[in-house]
């Protein structure tokens, strides 16, 4: 069963066809160039540039695998910017009508995790899973392939949020995530006595903006002083304190549930300091942890293929009324 997957929920225009978790193509025209002017993603002109490169996309994907339009198709309908995944549910929806084939919706967060699958073939469910991205920081028990239990998340920003505004006021170009980590050297609390992030919510939640809101203060009044910021010692200060949280909660989650498989997952994923000290202190304990390969830890198709692949035998397909939605929870089904 051969699925061709479009992805359009933020700043990349992909489309790919797998079988199963077989990547047969995967094709991502990237928006970044655009973006970076501004400082970070314009809904506007993410959804033009969609509506622009979507066709060329998937034709391109299909060829790449040597096959025509005759499958399956499968598209990521939320969550996302809703102009950007109006672009992909609708273009995927018209294939699918006018080639009367099925229609998988796939939500973007369990593709994420799906991203794992590819690289990893023993991989399978139950497993614990830290989804960290731009717009999500959830905690969730994969209980099967489409069966998700939330056990944490974040009760303000996203992980991803709280990197890529430090890096913009730290003047680093947009992707800041991907800048941040690259700038950084080596943390120094003392220099920079960042909080450390508290949450009086579940015992496995996350909060990210406080630390967000210091971090600006502190570029904000260094400057009004006249003063200078040690940009990558600020930089590896902001990801330590990041991945302190993050750590410390699946580790926390992980002995309370008795996991003894931790996959992580979404865009934070590709942060090297989370995946070096997430290995040493699950390695400490015994633990077993996945990551996606760097290539599949951001937006992509081939994910959302798999998934569907997953989705499809769980009988989850749609039709015409297939709409797109800016927020849904992981376990929507
Ligand atoms: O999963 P993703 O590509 O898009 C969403 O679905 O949100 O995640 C994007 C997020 C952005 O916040 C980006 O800055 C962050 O992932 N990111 C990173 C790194 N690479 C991407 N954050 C920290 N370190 C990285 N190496």
């Amino acid at each position: 069963m051969k699925i061709l997957a479009i992805e359009s929920s933020c700043d990349e225009t992909a489309a790919a066809v797998t079988e199963g978790r077989e990547v047969l193509s995967n094709i991502v025209a990237t928006q970044i160039a655009e973006h970076k002017i501004y400082g970070g993603v314009v809904p506007e002109i993410a959804s033009r540039r969609h509506t622009e490169a979507i066709s060329a996309v998937a034709d391109e994907a299909l060829k790449a695998a040597n096959i025509g339009y005759n499958d399956i198709d499968a598209v990521t309908f939320a969550p996302g910017l809703i102009g950007a995944l109006l672009v992909g549910v609708n273009f995927a929806k018209g294939l699918a009508m006018a080639l009367n084939k099925p229609l998988i919706p796939v939500h973007h967060l369990r593709s994420h995790i799906a991203a794992n699958y590819i690289s990893h073939s023993e991989l399978k469910p139950p497993f614990l899973c830290l989804l960290v991205s731009g717009g999500n920081t959830v905690l969730a028990e994969v209980t099967d392939y489409t069966k998700f239990k939330i056990i944490g998340e974040t009760q303000d920003d996203a992980a991803g949020e709280c990197l890529d505004k430090a890096a913009r006021c730290l003047g680093l170009s947009y992707p800041g995530g991907v800048n941040l980590d690259k700038t950084a050297t080596v943390a120094d609390t003392g220099k920079y006595p960042l909080p450390h992030p508290h949450v009086s919510t579940g015992e496995f939640d996350f909060s990210f903006s406080g630390l967000k809101t210091a971090v600006m203060n502190l570029v904000n009044n260094t400057s009004q002083k006249g003063g200078e910021i040690d940009v990558p010692v600020l930089c590896a200060t902001v990801r330590q304190r990041v991945c302190d949280m993050l750590i410390s909660a699946t580790l926390a989650a992980a002995e309370k549930t008795g996991f003894k498989t931790i996959a992580v997952a979404g865009g934070v994923s590709a942060n090297s300091e989370l995946r070096a000290r997430l290995k040493a202190e699950c390695e400490k304990r015994g633990l077993t942890l996945y990551y996606p390969e760097l290539k599949y830890c951001g937006d992509n198709a081939a994910m959302v293929g798999v998934q569907a692949y997953y989705e499809f035998k769980d009988g989850n397909t749609a039709g015409a009324e297939l709409n797109a939605a800016a927020t849904m929870p992981i376990n929507y089904r």
